[in-house]
């Protein structure tokens, strides 16, 4: 909901508001932002002076105020504002002297009316009520300058977006240095802020710093939203917990550079913002032009940090998802890249497929190396031609195959890049970012496609329609594997517009592409999880997670990636061992286990499994198949045990059924028991916990196995494997009635773990990163 009375702006959603007042002309205050109120007078949500401090300047004369120190939706350096500026552009005098009047405001129903004229992605009504818009307008006298302040209020999620929109009425060209999508002055400084960063292979771990004077940036330089620094930050009251405390959440629907700032001011009030990177930004706006900010996503609970996730799972799947795909169950998939990588031919694929679908599995993805003359990755992006020698046939002649396996074809494409090595870079080297008469550095090889080009984008368009009119295809693998350096076009006249036109052109061959097939399911990549953000989740609902596929690992990067988005967003697949990332060797229950909390995919050498493992397999695909939906859609949350071990749960909409999971990193002698506490089930209903039986291979014990064993079993040895081929042991299974309180507050004290004395049915053998899973069913 959203009101104005007298000067105050009251944004509510169920469990937040965002109130905000004219303090005067040019003074816009934030008066309040947190846990939903009621408002009876502005004055006492005012800030207050009766004298002005030393050396400020003064913003508001009669009433003392300098801008330095007051909670305000804009300001300037010129108005005496020495806090970081959400707003810098040079103006028509050479100066960067700007003072924006407040002129008008409108209230209305659903979302910013001109947001398809933005050419970004945004949050979408999507039939669901309570969506209100809140535009307050700005001008700029001098220049005839108007800025909009529009806030979108989606109260089923307790969101709000925020974004600025800027038009030049005037008949001379301004410069933007600086356009932040929304700042946000909190009056207090007792946060911390908590950040979501990483590399290749080990994107979005969790990191919490407490803050102190100055400023604290997050952002991306690379072209992407990258895996450096997810937009995503969270500020949460010092002491504040999974389960308690006051957090706030920001994130940005864009994909490209973006910029965070958290600045404790001298006077200990922070401000916030996101946007676009200033970083290598520059905008020339002629007379007429409009300058969009992306849309920025706001958050707030009083329950801690779990509590704030679950705001933005809602969010993105109600708001962010495309409603065709939003509560769609996404199909088990196989993926070739790491049981071939580049080595395959038609029979091997074949092989593979039909194994899959023994297993239970839905659809097969043929990655990377299927056109072209890619047999390595050195050459041949660009060329989206299939490799008929390698697939046997046309591209629609092995989708039938496919099919007639039993299984729905997906394909690789990474429709951004360019091969120096490759036809379409003989023939069209213009469409490559390079700098004239400089060195290129390449990354994996490769160069990226200059979408900030008309024409580029047409040619992506066509080709990848070219390989979806194949009719056959039901899921895309988009990805993405390098960074961009020189951020230039030669038909630019300003370079500085490069990277934001970029991101403006991907999003224009995105919704070409997913409007003309709807059906495709496209899964984002970018060398993993590097490009993980809502501007992509617009257009494709799930993006593989992360290129390590290690359970331990994706413990950090699914948890990490969990504080933003929700499950249904995320790839998760079983891979092999060693992994081929980090050579760990995790057992395959426990592989799944983690996948489970995602999207499962299998990404490995079918054929190599054993028939003790194939069955294993299968049980674990039926499982999955069985609580896929509340596995993809029900409300998940992590919790940390006494001893430290993880739980992760889910529960289902209804209440009515939930898994959880505890994940044992280290197995530490004589740690205290495990208590398995599940939350968010009915109270006093009735419930039933059982452990999903998990099979256990004998190698787990090494040599131990002949303490109890008839005959010698060696340790590493061939009596050893044949044992293992054909038999697995059955993991101890807990069975137990409680209700919902119980299992929430008190929770099961479960069976003993091993710990070297003795082994029987009852004995939880839990080594170094291994898992259990619970499954709660509410009693008929
Ligand atoms: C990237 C992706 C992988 C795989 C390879 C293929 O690294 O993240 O999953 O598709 O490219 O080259």
């Amino acid at each position: 909901m959203i009101q104005k009375s007298d000067k105050v702006f009251e944004i509510h959603t169920k469990k937040l508001s965002y109130i905000i007042g004219l303090r005067s002309e040019s003074c816009l205050e934030q008066l309040y932002f947190g846990r939903r109120i009621g408002v009876k007078s502005a004055s006492a949500l005012q800030e207050k002076y009766a004298s002005e401090y030393g050396n400020t300047i003064l913003g508001i004369e009669k009433e003392h105020i300098t801008f330095d120190n007051i909670c305000v939706e804009l300001s300037s350096q010129t108005l005496g504002d020495y806090r970081e500026s959400s707003l810098e552009m040079k103006m028509p005098d050479g100066s960067y002297a700007y003072h924006f009047l407040y002129k008008d405001y409108e209230i209305y129903d659903g979302i910013y009316k001109e947001s398809s004229s933005t050419r970004m992605p945004h949050a979408k009504q999507n039939d669901i009520e309570g969506c209100q818009t809140l535009e307050i307008l700005f001008r700029e006298e001098k220049y005839n300058i108007e800025l909009r302040l529009v806030y979108t209020a989606f109260e089923d999620s307790d969101v709000i977006t925020l974004r600025r929109v800027l038009k030049n009425d005037s008949n001379e060209m301004i410069t933007l240095d600086k356009f932040m999508s929304m700042q946000l002055d909190l009056p207090e400084a007792n946060y911390e802020m908590v950040t979501f960063d990483g590399a290749w292979t080990r994107e979005r771990h969790m990191h919490r710093r407490k803050l102190a004077p100055g400023r604290v940036v997050n952002d991306s330089n690379t072209g992407t939203s990258s895996n450096h620094h997810n937009p995503l930050i969270y500020l949460v009251r010092e002491g504040a917990s999974k389960d308690s405390g006051e957090c706030i959440g920001l994130n940005l629907i864009y994909s490209g550079n973006h910029y965070e700032a958290v600045e404790v001011s001298p006077y200990q009030k922070i401000r916030m913002m996101t946007g676009v990177n200033p970083h290598r930004f520059v905008y020339q706006l002629a007379g007429g032009d409009v300058f969009y900010s992306p849309e920025a996503v706001l958050s707030f609970s009083p329950d801690g940090m779990n509590s704030l996730a679950q705001n933005f799972h809602h969010f993105v799947q109600n708001h962010i998802i495309a409603k065709h795909w939003n509560k769609n169950e996404r199909p088990v998939l196989v993926n070739n890249w790491e049981a071939t990588y580049f080595d395959f031919q038609e029979k091997k694929l074949l092989k593979l497929a039909k194994d899959a679908k023994e297993l239970g599995i839905e659809l097969f993805v043929l990655d990377d190396g299927w056109f072209g003359k890619r047999e390595n990755d050195h050459c041949s992006l660009g060329d989206w031609k299939v490799n008929e020698k390698k697939l046997g046939g046309t591209l629609d002649e092995f989708a039938n195959k496919i099919e007639t396996i039993g299984l729905k074809m997906g394909i690789w494409m990474e429709p951004e890049m360019i091969s120096p090595d490759s036809d379409l870079y003989r023939s069209h080297p213009e469409y490559a970012i390079e700098v004239p008469d400089r060195h290129v550095f390449l990354g994996r090889n490769q160069l990226v496609l200059d979408l900030t080009q008309e024409c580029v984008q047409d040619f992506m368009i066509q080709s990848v329609g070219n390989i979806l009119d194949c009719g056959k295809i039901s899921y895309l693998k988009w990805d993405m594997n390098r960074q961009i350096t020189d951020g230039y076009s030669r038909l630019l006249e300003e370079n500085g517009e490069f990277y934001h036109r970029y991101v403006l052109g991907l999003y224009r061959v995105l919704d070409t592409l997913t409007k003309k097939f709807p059906d495709v399911l496209i899964e984002g990549c970018s060398a993993g999880g590097n490009r993980f953000d809502l501007g992509m989740l617009c257009y494709m609902p799930q993006i593989w997670t992360s290129d390590d596929t290690d359970a331990k690992e994706r413990i950090c990067i699914q948890e990490g990636t969990s504080y933003g988005y929700p499950l249904c967003t995320m790839g998760a697949h079983v891979s092999a061992i060693p992994n081929h990332q980090t050579l760990r060797n995790i057992d395959i229950e426990t592989r799944f286990h983690v996948a489970c909390f995602g999207l499962l995919g299998y990404e490995l050498d079918l054929s190599k499994l054993n028939k003790s493992e194939c069955k294993v397999l299968k049980e674990q695909i039926a499982f999955y198949k069985k609580y896929r939906k509340v596995f993809q859609y029900g409300t998940f949350s992590t919790h940390k045990m006494a001893n430290d071990n993880e739980i992760w749960q889910v529960v289902s909409r209804d209440q009515c059924t939930a898994i959880a999971m505890v994940y044992q990193k280290e197995s530490t002698p004589n740690l205290s028991n495990d208590i398995l506490r599940v939350e968010g089930l009915l109270d006093e209903e009735g419930y039933h916990v059982r452990t999903r039986k998990q099979a256990l291979s004998i190698k787990t014990f090494g040599n131990l196995v002949n303490q109890v064993s008839p005959i010698e079993i060696a340790e590493g040895g061939v009596m050893q494997a044949i044992v293992d081929k054909v038999y697995r042991m059955d993991s101890e299974v807990e069975e137990y009635d409680v209700t919902g309180d119980m299992l929430a507050y008190a929770g099961i004290k479960l069976s003993q773990r091993f710990i070297g004395t003795g082994y029987n049915e009852k004995t939880r053998v839990m080594p170094d990163n291994t898992s259990r899973m619970y499954v709660v069913e509410k009693k008929k």
